[in-house]
């Protein structure tokens, strides 16, 4: 077996968590500019009080936050980018920082500095025959909106938002033909402030508003997505969000019917954006929570007009929920808590494995929308060793190998319209949820540690070499 002959396999990134020079080329800072590196977190901070968002903001002391530093691919990007080539990358998916563009959010013009260093960085790409994917706003909001607005808990930011996006549309899409508006959209209801820039303290009532802000992230998401469509037809835009795949503990009744619940919750991001209106179980909830949110007069067939081309997701772990009340053996994974699924190993930072359930969720998303479908993160994070100057991280090997399997029966025996793969933190970088560098995805590392000492140095690990056979022979290695 092996992958279709044009499948887009490559790498996936974050501007904020690789690109540093957070005070350069006329950059503002980000939501995710404002925390500190801190060992006592092990599976996430994803909120901080309003008193430490303002003292950081004002805090010019950049060593101390690391996504302020990332791994200075703004200084190296060439050099990162031969590597991705040198694994023979057919696609690079990265992220414009907004605040790049517009340091505030509230620019009239944007900023050309920061224009022309995503421009540089696409024709390098190009240069290596890498295409570009390139998400809009991957969770670094300008922190001036948060501070100001409330993130998008105010309905300024659909404005605001579309400038950017057709800024960016305009000025790249000769050389951008892949979009993706949101990375995990669901995140504004999971972790507000990183996903929406909504400081707790300022927001009165939690669901309410985080609703609120999602909505409006989906009406700003379609007006650009029909603004794409109308000026630039050979883009290619899609949505992104979590995939939380989960299984029923058993196969009682009540297990399974909370299982579908969960399931449609998890679904009802990309119907909005697929099907361009929101689904019934999702409108039911909100009668049932009290939750009342506001359309302005357009906003349903805003999104009727801007669904989407191709459906994108993350897929790191799946859970498992049941129905009683009992207490639970819980596992965390990327954004969502659980159960512990038995059959299942965990990773260093109890994220359960399970290479079966991304060919699940590939299933399950393609049947529900008919559109095609891309993996845009997945990855191991694990704390590698380094010795003599060599990583042998055959664990890393095994996880991708186990997955991409996974894909290609997904594409060749259940006829899933996948086309590509882009595996998360092809180069190490700072993670998302505990700024921690020892929790390395990477085929390429990074000589970082948690505190910013290192030499930065960029060495191939093991897996560099087999991820490279694998693009080469377009999967049929991994047989
Ligand atoms: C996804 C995010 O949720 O998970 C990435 O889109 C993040 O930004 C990735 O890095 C992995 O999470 P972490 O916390 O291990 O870096």
């Amino acid at each position: 077996m092996k992958f279709p002959e044009h499948f887009l396999i490559g790498g996936s990134v974050s501007a904020n968590q690789i690109e540093g020079g957070c005070r350069e080329g006329g950059r503002g800072l980000s939501v995710w500019d404002v925390f500190q590196f801190d060992e006592k977190v092990k599976n996430g901070c994803f909120e901080l009080p309003y008193e430490t968002i303002v003292k950081a903001a004002q805090d010019r002391n950049d060593a101390l936050y690391p996504k302020r530093r990332g791994i200075d691919f703004y200084h190296n990007y060439k050099k990162d980018i031969q590597l991705f080539a040198q694994m023979g990358f057919r696609v690079f998916r990265m992220s414009i920082a907004w605040s790049r563009i517009f340091p505030t959010g509230e620019e009239e013009v944007p900023n050309p500095e920061g224009l022309q260093f995503y421009r540089d960085v696409f024709h390098t790409l190009r240069a290596n025959g890498i295409e570009p994917l390139v998400t809009m706003s991957h969770f670094d909001l300008p922190l001036a909106l948060s501070l100001k607005y409330n993130g998008w808990e105010d309905r300024k930011l659909v404005d605001l938002f579309e400038r950017y996006g057709k800024c960016i549309l305009d000025a790249f899409h000769e050389e951008v033909k892949y979009w993706i508006t949101f990375n995990e959209i669901d995140a504004t209801v999971h972790i507000p402030y990183v996903g929406a820039g909504m400081i707790k303290e300022k927001t009165s009532d939690e669901k309410q508003a985080c609703w609120q802000a999602l909505h409006h992230q989906f009406v700003a998401s379609a007006k650009v997505i029909q603004y794409a469509h109308a000026h630039y037809p050979d883009i290619k835009i899609g949505c992104m969000s979590t995939k939380n795949l989960k299984y029923a503990k058993t196969c009682k009744p009540e297990d399974n019917m909370q299982c579908l619940l969960e399931t449609l919750e998890d679904t009802s991001y990309t119907d909005v954006q697929a099907f361009g209106s929101y689904p019934p179980a999702l409108l039911n909830k909100w009668k049932r929570e009290g939750i009342s949110v506001h359309f302005a007069k357009d906003d349903q067939e805003t999104l009727k007009q801007g669904t989407v081309d191709f459906i994108s997701f993350s897929y790191y772990a799946s859970l498992v929920t049941s129905a009683g009340r009992e207490e639970k053996d819980l596992s965390n994974s990327n954004l969502l808590v659980g159960e512990k699924n038995p059959y299942l190993k965990q990773t260093q930072w109890g994220w359960q494995i399970d290479p079966i359930g991304l060919r699940y969720s590939l299933n399950q998303m393609y049947d529900r929308y008919r559109k095609p479908v891309f993996v845009a993160e997945n990855g191991l994070g694990y704390n590698d060793t380094v010795e003599d100057g060599k990583i042998h991280d055959d664990y890393r090997i095994e996880y991708v190998r186990d997955h991409l399997r996974q894909v290609m029966l997904a594409i060749n025996e259940d006829g899933v319209d996948c086309f590509g793969y882009t595996y998360w933190g092809c180069i190490d970088m700072i993670a998302g949820s505990t700024s921690q560098m020892k929790k390395r995805y990477g085929f390429i590392y990074v000589d970082q540690d948690d505190h910013g000492n290192g030499t930065k140095e960029r060495i191939k690990k093991d897996s560099f070499a087999w991820y490279k056979n694998v693009i080469e022979t377009n999967g049929a290695c991994l047989d």
